[in-house]
């Protein structure tokens, strides 16, 4: 298995001089991580935990509390985290000093997050923890890095007890928050249970729904290159825009997560979440400032306008599909059936294509085709967002072939950046005999890493950082989770409901089955195929 470069050099100290006196400040407080030894908070949070300590962000006065079943100390908690830190791909380097810093603040509480009655244990373990700060800085974040099926008597406890109540005003000291990790639900109706449970318990304002996806930079990057710039509004519309395609495709396979990926598939571990939240970043009208709920209203009004399904419009403009065995680089790979924990049978999609329409002024008429799919030829997360043709074609009538229309491609990942591309005359003299004029394609591009060096920090360094500052716009809001239910829960249920014939798949290492072909042919277009 090819290794993932570890990042290099953030330059974190020239981001906080630049901030100077805007800088804001986290208060202290405790951040509980309950399933505190488990794989997310091994691979991602402590990782990101620890990069906040290097870059010189974590604020003063936090302690971390990992809880679970294991029975462990904190000595055995510190080494396991210091092995699992120093190995991850997501910090920039590792210093044993740093990391002592963090260690001395790193404690463990081993009991049984289902048993209502060892929650007064844990407070008093916590109460422990903060003895060294003043009352009103003993401020809480309960991390639930927990599987769906304990989430409801965790929440439940948590609350009962005491640990988190609900809390309106958010200017409240200390405050208690609450970090729900996805999936979401698993249908529309799970995940308004959910909901409801979740605001039964407590304030809207105390929950943050994660969807990483949201704290990729270029992910946030999308709202400034809409917004910051003057020049892309008045051709950001059905008048100059033909289509949108929307595309996060993976070389990986289902891992060992073929248990989870045969209840969940494509289209709930990435549509309802990180692909309808690429699409309505690129689709919302501006909001009215940059405040978390003004940017989610706008967002939820991108949901609601899109186009409900019909079973016709399910079966026309949806591909669904599973891979093959195949290539991926050069080394052989098996199929999704011969995955451990896949039926042999399974009609779990691995990749989707579908094409949404987003009825509104702004948007009428424009299909946004969205695809994604683990096991494909390249990593790659991006919007592609294509121009139309100029209204007359002078220039391919004279040499009598197609001008490629303007590209402008947001790169969401790996290669992070923007390009544009336009035609040029071609310079030379040699077709004037011809009476033409040579037209060429060329990009303008801009790429992150070389304009900013590799200041690009994980999504969950951010995230958790956000969590403290008590920012919640790049989380994702109750009335936004049910609007994203609400666009593909039809499809979920018309394919559970209608099992094909015979299932469409693609082979690993390609760019996805035929099928969707020819549903991007249908709106005279086709799938890009990144480099
Ligand atoms: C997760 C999905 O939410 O996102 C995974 O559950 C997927 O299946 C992952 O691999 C992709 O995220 P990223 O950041 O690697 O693009």
């Amino acid at each position: 298995m090819s290794e993932t470069p570890r990042r290099v050099s953030a330059r974190p100290s020239q981001i906080l001089r630049a901030l100077g006196p805007n800088r804001r400040e986290a208060d202290p407080c405790t951040i509980v991580i309950l399933g505190g030894a488990g794989d997310l908070a091994k691979r991602k949070l402590l990782p990101a935990l620890y990069q906040l300590q290097l870059d010189g962000l974590m604020p003063e006065g936090v302690d971390i509390v990992g809880i679970s079943r294991e029975e462990l100390d904190d000595a055995a908690y510190r080494k396991m985290m210091h092995d699992a830190v120093k190995e991850s791909h997501e910090i920039t380097a590792f210093d044993e000093k740093s990391w002592a810093q963090m260690a001395a603040r790193l404690h463990y509480v081993a009991g049984d997050l289902s048993d209502r009655r060892a929650y007064d244990y844990f407070e008093n373990r916590l109460s422990l923890v903060e003895a060294h700060r003043p009352p009103e800085h003993r401020n809480r974040m309960f991390y639930l890095s927990v599987p769906p099926s304990v989430f409801e008597p965790i929440a439940r406890a948590l609350s009962a007890s005491g640990l988190a109540p609900r809390i309106w005003d958010p200017a409240t000291r200390p405050w208690r928050r609450v970090v729900i990790e996805k999936p979401f639900g698993r249908s529309l109706a799970t995940a308004r249970d959910l909901n409801k449970l979740a605001l039964d318990l407590f304030a809207e304002r105390q929950i943050y729904r994660i969807d990483h996806y949201l704290g990729k930079e270029t992910v946030q990057s999308i709202l400034v290159f809409r917004f910051a710039n003057a020049i892309f509004e008045p051709i950001w519309n059905r008048q100059s825009i033909h289509h949108v395609q929307i595309t996060a495709a993976e070389t990986v396979g289902v891992e060992k997560r073929g248990k989870y990926y045969e209840e969940a598939g494509v289209v709930r571990d990435m549509f309802q979440n990180h692909l309808l939240q690429l699409l309505t970043l690129t689709a919302m009208e501006p909001p009215v400032t940059m405040s978390a709920d003004a940017v989610r209203d706008e967002k939820v009004k991108v949901l609601k306008a899109i186009r409900g399904w019909r079973h016709q419009d399910i079966e026309a403009a949806t591909v669904r599909a599973q891979y093959a065995a195949g290539l991926v680089g050069n080394a052989p790979v098996p199929g999704y059936r011969e995955e451990p924990d896949v039926a042999r049978d399974s009609v779990t999609p691995t990749y989707s294509a579908a094409r949404f329409f987003v009825d509104n002024w702004r948007w009428q008429g424009v299909p946004f085709l969205l695809r994604s799919g683990k096991r494909m030829a390249r990593r790659v997360s991006e919007i592609a967002v294509q121009f139309r043709e100029p209204p007359v074609k002078m220039f391919s009538h004279e040499i009598g072939e197609q001008i490629a229309p303007n590209l402008l491609t947001l790169r969401i990942q790996p290669d992070e950046g923007v390009s544009l591309t336009f035609q040029v005359k071609a310079p030379g003299a040699a077709h004037q005999l011809s009476h033409g004029v040579e037209v060429a394609p060329v990009a303008m591009d801009f790429n992150f890493r070389e304009a900013f060096g590799d200041t690009n920090p994980p999504a969950y360094e951010t995230l958790l950082l956000d969590v403290m500052l008590g920012d919640a716009t790049l989380f994702t809001r109750s009335d936004e989770v049910d609007a994203a239910w609400q666009v593909v829960d039809p499809v979920i249920n018309y394919w559970d409901t209608h099992r094909p014939p015979r299932m469409p798949v693609y082979p690993a290492g390609s760019w996805g089955p035929v099928e969707a072909d020819r549903l991007i042919q249908a709106h005279n277009a086709v799938w890009r195929e990144p480099e």
